[in-house]
């Protein structure tokens, strides 16, 4: 390292929706309040090497993700980065090297831009210590990185935290907001969602036929608009209540219902359009007879592609785990699962 280089780097999670958050308004405002909660493993390292001057006007020099260069996430950072030169003025005056790390494994079709962005927001809120106005505690600091997070990747805001967090105004959480995600206070979670789990079924690790941001922009025009912001609003409320309560049956429900809508609405947009697979439906099958037929309360939800997120309980860990070996996993692209569940949250990192 040359005298006047500097690194700093931040660890951060991806987050998956329990109440999906799905369409937008102005810059990157969400058209309805989303929960979710933070992931343990699926993980993204960001080191970003900085150097005073910059040569030509781009600041970011240099993007490689698990060790290869990759230009259209370069691209992408860059533009980013340029958009947040008047929040962030030190940018004016810095060039920046990225290396990240993902634990997610190659071509799982799981996309890393929620943990990315949490990522990279983080650093830059880190730069802001050094270079401008210091936060004045701990909660403005991941507020301010949960609000520069979001103009990179919307659902990116929610992974700044761990446990459970809410994004976008909702009268059923004080201080919600569309600006930036909050926690939800671990008093408001009963003991049985606290070491949760997802086992990630990759169904299909292909490259999505319409992206995320497509799938927003469907929604401005959406037949189904109204309503949906009205169902999200409920279902949060009513999640908000399972997750107090501990209500387990009414979490499965209310979760299982969000994932089949967000697929629905991208059927029923305009273009309409299919990304479940073949061996998505007949997994969502397979789990709501095998919940049918033991009683155990586990359940499904989707992102916006292929992929299976099986929720489950942590008393229910072995029996499902051994189900998951013995009927899921040769349905599951390359026999590939992954094992995940409640996260901490992001961490610094030292070099
Ligand atoms: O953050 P984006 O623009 O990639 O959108 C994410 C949308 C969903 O993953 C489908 C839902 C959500 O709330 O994370």
């Amino acid at each position: 390292m040359s005298a006047t280089e500097r690194v700093v780097g931040w660890e951060s999670p991806s987050n998956i929706a329990l109440v999906k958050y799905w369409g937008k308004h102005g810059n990157q405002l969400p058209m309805n309040p989303s929960l979710s909660f933070t992931l343990k493993n699926s993980v993204v390292r960001l080191k970003a090497r900085y150097f005073p001057g910059n040569s030509d006007s781009s600041i970011l020099q240099e993007f490689t993700l698990n060790g290869s260069q990759n230009q259209k996430f370069l691209n992408r950072i860059e533009s980013f980065l340029q958009s947040q030169k008047l929040r962030y003025p030190f940018l004016n005056t810095i060039s920046i090297d990225i290396e990240s790390q993902s634990t997610f494994p190659h071509s799982a079709g799981i996309a890393s831009s929620a943990a990315a962005f949490s990522a990279l927001a983080l650093v830059l809120e880190t730069l802001n210590d050094t270079f401008g106005k210091k936060s004045s505690s701990q909660q403005e600091f991941f507020r301010k990185a949960s609000y520069s997070a979001r103009l990179g990747s919307g659902s990116a805001c929610r992974s700044v935290y761990g446990g459970y967090t809410v994004w976008g105004s909702t009268p059923a959480v004080t201080n919600a907001s569309d600006d930036y995600a909050i926690q939800i206070d671990s008093n408001d979670i009963h003991p049985v969602f606290d070491n949760i789990h997802d086992a990630i079924l990759i169904a299909d690790a292909g490259e999505k036929a319409v992206s995320s941001s497509q799938g927003h922009n469907l929604m401005q025009n959406h037949p189904y608009r109204n309503s949906r912001i009205i169902q999200a609003g409920k279902n949060l409320e009513t999640l908000l209540y399972a997750l107090k309560t501990g209500e387990e049956q009414l979490f499965v429900e209310i979760v299982e219902n969000e994932a089949l809508t967000l697929h629905g609405l991208m059927m029923t947009s305009n273009p309409g359009y299919v990304l479940m697979k073949p061996n998505t439906l007949l997994m969502i099958e397979k789990i709501r007879e095998f919940r049918l037929q033991t009683g155990v309360n586990m359940c499904f939800t989707l992102d916006a592609g292929p992929n299976i997120h099986l929720i489950y309980f942590d008393k229910d860990k072995r029996i499902v785990r051994e189900w998951i070996e013995n009927n899921m996993k040769s349905l599951c692209c390359n026999e590939s699962w992954i094992d995940d569940g409640l996260g901490e949250g992001p961490i610094p990192l030292t070099f």
